[in-house]
C-alpha cells in the first residue's frame, strides 16, 4: 500500500491548435538541435528508417483503417489481427449515474482499488478514495490462483480499511488486457500482454476466477457487475466531463484505443440501432506482417527478448514499456561502430532495462535535458562527451517522435472512420487520453496533437487528459449496470 488520493476528478484539456514544436525541426530532411547549433544529420541518416514522412504516416493510417474493417466483419474477424472487441458499453455517461461503488484497476502501472461515490451534487459529483497495492513479480509471472487470491486479499484489506466489509457493494473491474465479452460481467482473457504472464487464465472468464477467489475466503461479498478495458474506462471518465468524448486512448506501459462504433457495422453483435464502444486492441497491429517494412532491427530484437514474441508488434514500437530499451539498443550499436563514447561499451550499457522510459523523458526536457543526459550516461560508465550527450538526446527524440507519429496515424484511422460514419464534412470530437508516456514525456502530447491535425485536417479534435484515471469510468459503467439490474428505469450502458 503506497498512496491514497481523493477527489482527483478534474480533467485538463489540451486543444490541438495550441500545439507547437519548438525544440526540433521535424522536416523530412534534417533535424537540428537549435540550442547549440550541433549538426545531427549523421544521426538522422543513421536512424532514417525510424523517421516517417507524412506520406508514410498517411499510408499507415490507411492500413489501420483496413484493419478496423477486418476486425468488425463477420467473415474477416476470426483472422483479423486487430480484434475490435465489443465491450457492451453503449453510451457515455449522461450525468444521471449515482451510487457507492468499488473499482479494481489491474494491468496498468499500478494495481489500484478505489471507492467511488457518485452523487447528483453539482459541485463535486464524484468522490474517490484509493489505495495502490503492490503486485510482486512472482504474482504477475505465477499462477491464476495466486493472482486472483492476491486481488481478493487486497480487496478484503481495502474494504476493512473503509469499514464496509459487511456491505455487498457493486464492483467495476478495469482489466487492461484483451478480453472477449458477450456481456458486461463476463470477460474471457484472449492473451496476456505487457509484463503479465500468469498461467491458467487465458481462455478463462476473469469474473468467474475473481468470484471464486472471493468465495473461497468467505469473509466478505462483492458483486462484480462490469469488466472494462482501461481505454473504455478512460473514455467514460472523460465522457463524464465532455459528452462529445467518443474515443479513449492509453499510451502508457501498453497502448490501445477504443471508440464508439455504429452497431450496424458490428457484425458480431445483434442489433442495428445505436452505437457500442469497441476495444480495438491496436497493440496487435502488425502481428500479421503488415508493418514489416517499417520495423527495424531494434524492434525485432525487442520482440525476440520479450515475453510474447511475434505479438503486440505495434505496441512494441510505440508504447512506454519499450521506449528506453529501444534507445539502449541503438546506443549499443552506435558505440560498437565507434559513433558514440569513443567506442566505449560498459557492462551497464549492455544490460537490458538499464535505460528506462522515464530517462528518455528526462533527457528530452528542453532546459535540463542535456545535464540529465550526462548524469544518466555517466551512471552507465560510458564517460560521455558533450557531443555524445547531444547525439543521445537526438536519438531519444527520434525514438519518441516515432511513437507519437505511429499513434497519430492509427488515431487518424479511427477519426476518419468516425467522420465517415457520421457523414459530416468536418469532424468535431473529443479524445479521452491517459497513460504515463503521454503524461510524463515533455514533448509527446504536443507532437501527437500536431501530427493528428496534419493527418486529419478536416477535424477539430479536443484532447482531454483523464486526470482521475479509468476507474472512475468503470464506476460509471457499473452505476448504469446496477441501475438496470435493480429494475430501476432501464438505461443503455
Ligand atoms: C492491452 C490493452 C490495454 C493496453 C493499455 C495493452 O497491452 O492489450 O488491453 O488497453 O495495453 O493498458
Amino acid at each position: 500500500m503506497l498512496t491514497s488520493d481523493q477527489n482527483r476528478n478534474k480533467a485538463r484539456h489540451v486543444d490541438v491548435r495550441e500545439a507547437s514544436e519548438h525544440l526540433v525541426v521535424s522536416g523530412h530532411t534534417l533535424y537540428i538541435n537549435k540550442s547549440i547549433g550541433f549538426d545531427l544529420t549523421c544521426i538522422d541518416k543513421y536512424l532514417y528508417s525510424m523517421r516517417f514522412s507524412d506520406e508514410t504516416l498517411h499510408d499507415i493510417k490507411c492500413r489501420f483503417r483496413r484493419e478496423l474493417e477486418n476486425g468488425l466483419g463477420r467473415d474477416t474477424n476470426t483472422t483479423a489481427t486487430v480484434k475490435m472487441l465489443p465491450t457492451f458499453v453503449r453510451s457515455i455517461p449522461d450525468g444521471s449515474e449515482k451510487g457507492d461503488f468499488l473499482a479494481l484497476d489491474l494491468g496498468g502501472s499500478n494495481f489500484r482499488i478505489l471507492r467511488v461515490k457518485v452523487t447528483q451534487d453539482k459541485k463535486q459529483p464524484v468522490q474517490m478514495e484509493s489505495l495502490v497495492y503492490e503486485t510482486p513479480e512472482d504474482i504477475i509471472h505465477g499462477s491464476g490462483t495466486q493472482l486472483f487470491d492476491h486481488v481478493a486479499e487486497c480487496l478484503g484489506d481495502f474494504m476493512e480499511k473503509q469499514k464496509i466489509k459487511d456491505k455487498k457493494l457493486p464492483v467495476g473491474f478495469t482489466f487492461s488486457f484483451p478480453c472477449a465479452q458477450t456481456k458486461l460481467d463476463e470477460a474471457v482473457l484472449v492473451t496476456w500482454t505487457k509484463k503479465f504472464k500468469v498461467s491458467g487464465v487465458e481462455g478463462m472468464d476473469v469474473v468467474k476466477l475473481l468470484n471464486k477467489a472471493i468465495k473461497k475466503r468467505g469473509d466478505y461479498e462483492a458483486d462484480i457487475m462490469a469488466v472494462v478495458n482501461d481505454t473504455t474506462g478512460t473514455m467514460m471518465t472523460c465522457g463524464f466531463d465532455d459528452q462529445r468524448c467518443e474515443v479513449g486512448i492509453i499510451i502508457g506501459t501498453g497502448t490501445n484505443a477504443c471508440y464508439m462504433e455504429e452497431l450496424r457495422h458490428i457484425d458480431l453483435v445483434e442489433g442495428d440501432e445505436g452505437r457500442m464502444c469497441i476495444n480495438t486492441e491496436w497493440g496487435a497491429f502488425g502481428d500479421d506482417g503488415s508493418l514489416e517494412d517499417l520495423r527495424t532491427e531494434f524492434d525485432r530484437e525487442i520482440d525476440r527478448g520479450s515475453l510474447n514474441p511475434g505479438k503486440q508488434l505495434f505496441e512494441k514500437m510505440a508504447s512506454g514499456m519499450f521506449m528506453g530499451e529501444l534507445v539502449r539498443l541503438i546506443l549499443v550499436k552506435m558505440a560498437k561502430e565507434g559513433l558514440l563514447f569513443e567506442g566505449r561499451i560498459t557492462p551497464e550499457l549492455l544490460t537490458k532495462g538499464k535505460i528506462e522510459t522515464k530517462h528518455v523523458s528526462a533527457i528530452e526536457k528542453s532546459k535540463e535535458g542535456l545535464t540529465k543526459c550526462k548524469e544518466i550516461l555517466t551512471r552507465l560508465g560510458v564517460e560521455p562527451s558533450q557531443e555524445d550527450c547531444v547525439a543521445v538526446q537526438h536519438v531519444c527524440t527520434i525514438v519518441s517522435f516515432r511513437s507519437a507519429n505511429l499513434i497519430a496515424a492509427t488515431l487518424g484511422g479511427i477519426l476518419t472512420r468516425l467522420k465517415d460514419n457520421k457523414g459530416v464534412a468536418r469532424l468535431r470530437t473529443t479524445v479521452g487520453i491517459d497513460g504515463s508516456m503521454y503524461k510524463m514525456h515533455p514533448q509527446y502530447a504536443r507532437r501527437l496533437h500536431k501530427t493528428v491535425r496534419r493527418l486529419v485536417p478536416d477535424s477539430d479534435v479536443r484532447f482531454l487528459l483523464s486526470e482521475s484515471g479509468s476507474a472512475k469510468g468503470a464506476a460509471m459503467v457499473t452505476a448504469v449496470a446496477y441501475r438496470n439490474k435493480m429494475g430501476l428505469t432501464p438505461t443503455k450502458v
